[in-house]
């Protein structure tokens, strides 16, 4: 299960003696063959270094592997987060029905609709003014605290969707770096600003040391006496931990241990979307990704999209051994894509042991990264081109413009499909030596002046088409990312749920920060530590 069968590294070797380009003049039906349709998108692989032979071995593969079982036991929320005990049930936030389904023999689709309403009811209240302030004024913006699966989320999506007339000013505070907060608050009237605190457990360092500055910041502003707590709402599955921050009963919406913080942003967590958007446009987030969820699990695996991209992924990770992974959305309404995805691919499967606790036998997550193109063009695509590292790349490419811009849109679109191209065919040859000849250079300069220009292609890319960045088209999109990551994991035979890793730097920061705070407190800690630590506190007193 971790490691690479025989017949599939077979195929790799010869995979790799051959050019991409060369692919496509041996097989005239490679596009079709490497092109998978839903609904109006198009997702293109063979640009990818795979044949269809090789793909197919690869779905044989995730069968040996029970994939199928795997997808059924994700979506009837069974406990495949094995470490923790737990299900994992973010598809039962966006599931359309009422259909019945039991954690721990207890039906949660009721409480699902419950938190739902409370989003709606509070979003709504926000929307029209209904919801006031300690002063009486009402709600003008919001401030949402929180950090990792408790931010990303909601903030790209808040960044994602076109602002309509009427979009609530939401800003996002999750480093606990003073400055994100200041700057969040500046602008801000205290009378009109309500706090959206958002955390799982209610223990994260960064979100309770913003939320507490927040409320000083509240406290000293407001009357004597006001009602500081009716500036906040909390968004937690630790509900005693809220009140006691301060929030009141009717406004702590609820999150469960069976969804985990990096597939939260459909929960209510997501409330900053319904309150930016409205009800609605959340809703029709949902249900874009609904309509991915069903694809993931009625889909036949060779047609399946999170399946084909989670093979790939991992063909291109652990076969082909790329250990870096780029997205490039075509989107400045993405610009937080990589980001996020960093989280949901890096925190769930940069992991190196099975879910039976053996050492995974071959690279798990690759890393992930990426900026919005075109900017992207003009900053690290010289080093897809021309360096020495070959990483595979994902274009995505929202075709319609949310905003009437034409000519814009068209470069935009145009320029992503021609990267792609260029990856692959690169550039050189005898129209290269043609054009170097015309510059006039000294024949003893001719040879590095072509190999300057050339550039050698054979360089893999995956482009995805989708319609426009709408609700439904955003939602799918994320759901596709959730499951491709999902697929990859069962692949790797980890368990994409936990994240302990995490966790070794939380508590060591303890005794560090308490040492930076009060020159008394010694810290037990290696030489280095505790050097940096005893320098940082000379250099903070000098303040
Ligand atoms: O980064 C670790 C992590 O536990 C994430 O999984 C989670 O999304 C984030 O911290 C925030 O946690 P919480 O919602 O409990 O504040």
């Amino acid at each position: 299960m971790t490691s690479v069968p025989d017949s599939i590294a077979g195929l790799a070797r010869a995979l790799r003696r051959e050019s991409i380009a060369d692919l496509f003049r041996r097989d005239p039906q490679r596009v079709p063959r490497l092109t998978l349709s839903w609904d109006d998108w198009r997702v293109d692989i063979s640009k990818e270094r795979i044949s269809p032979e090789a793909l197919a071995r690869l779905v044989s593969h995730a069968e040996s592997l029970n994939l199928p079982h795997w997808i059924a036991a994700l979506f009837a929320g069974e406990k495949i987060n094995l470490s923790e005990g737990r299900p994992v049930l973010h598809t039962a936030l966006r599931q359309r029905d009422d259909a019945p389904l039991a954690v721990d023999g207890r039906n949660v689709i009721p409480a699902v609709r419950a938190a739902q309403a409370q989003i709606r009811t509070l979003a709504d209240a926000v929307r029209s003014g209904a919801r006031r302030g300690a002063t009486g004024q009402p709600i003008r913006s919001v401030v949402h605290i929180g950090i990792g699966g408790s931010d990303l989320g909601p903030r790209l999506v808040c960044d994602a969707l076109p602002p309509t007339a009427d979009a609530i000013d939401v800003a996002f505070v999750s480093n606990v770096d003073p400055a994100q907060l200041s700057r969040a608050l500046a602008p801000r009237d205290p009378a009109t600003t309500l706090f959206v605190v958002v955390s799982k457990t209610f223990t994260t360092q960064e979100t309770l040391a913003n939320a507490t500055s927040a409320r000083e910041w509240l406290a000293a502003a407001l009357p004597p006496g006001a009602d500081v707590g009716s500036h906040f709402v909390g968004v937690s599955a630790n509900v005693p931990a809220a009140h006691a921050f301060g929030i009141a009963s009717a406004d702590v919406l609820p999150m469960w241990d069976w969804v985990g913080g990096r597939y939260s942003l459909w929960s209510a967590v997501g409330v900053p979307i319904a309150i930016r958007h409205g009800y609605a446009a959340f809703a029709s987030l949902l249900a874009g990704a609904a309509g991915m969820d069903t694809h993931f699990r009625t889909a036949p695996l060779e047609r399946n999209l999170p399946v084909v991209l989670g093979l790939l992924g991992w063909w291109n990770a652990a076969v082909l051994g790329h250990s870096q992974r780029i997205v490039v959305p075509y989107s400045q309404a993405l610009a937080r894509l990589p980001a996020y995805l960093q989280q949901l691919t890096l925190e769930s499967n940069g992991k190196r042991v099975t879910r039976e606790g053996a050492p995974v036998s071959g690279p798990t997550a690759p890393a992930l990264w990426g900026d919005t193109g075109t900017d992207s063009q003009h900053a690290f695509f010289q080093w897809l081109h021309q360096g020495t590292h070959v990483v595979p790349v994902e274009f995505i490419v929202p075709v319609r413009a949310q905003e009437p811009r034409g000519r814009q849109q068209t470069l935009l679109v145009g320029n992503a499909i021609a990267q792609a191209q260029a990856l692959m065919i690169g550039r050189g040859g005898d129209a290269l030596q043609r054009e170097v000849a015309t510059l006039g250079l000294p024949a003893a300069q001719q040879h590095a002046a072509f190999a300057a220009r050339e550039c050698p292609g054979n360089r893999p890319s995956t482009t995805l088409l989708l319609p426009t960045l709408d609700a439904p088209n955003l939602g799918a999109l994320l759901a596709l990312y959730e499951h491709r990551t999902f697929v990859e994991s069962v692949l790797l035979g980890i368990n994409a749920f936990d994240q302990f890793g995490v966790e070794l730097g939380k508590s060591l920061a303890t005794p560090v920060i308490a040492a930076l705070a009060d020159a008394n407190t010694a810290i037990e800690a290696d030489p280095s530590t505790r050097a940096l630590t005893i320098h940082a506190r000379h250099l903070a007193a000098k303040e």
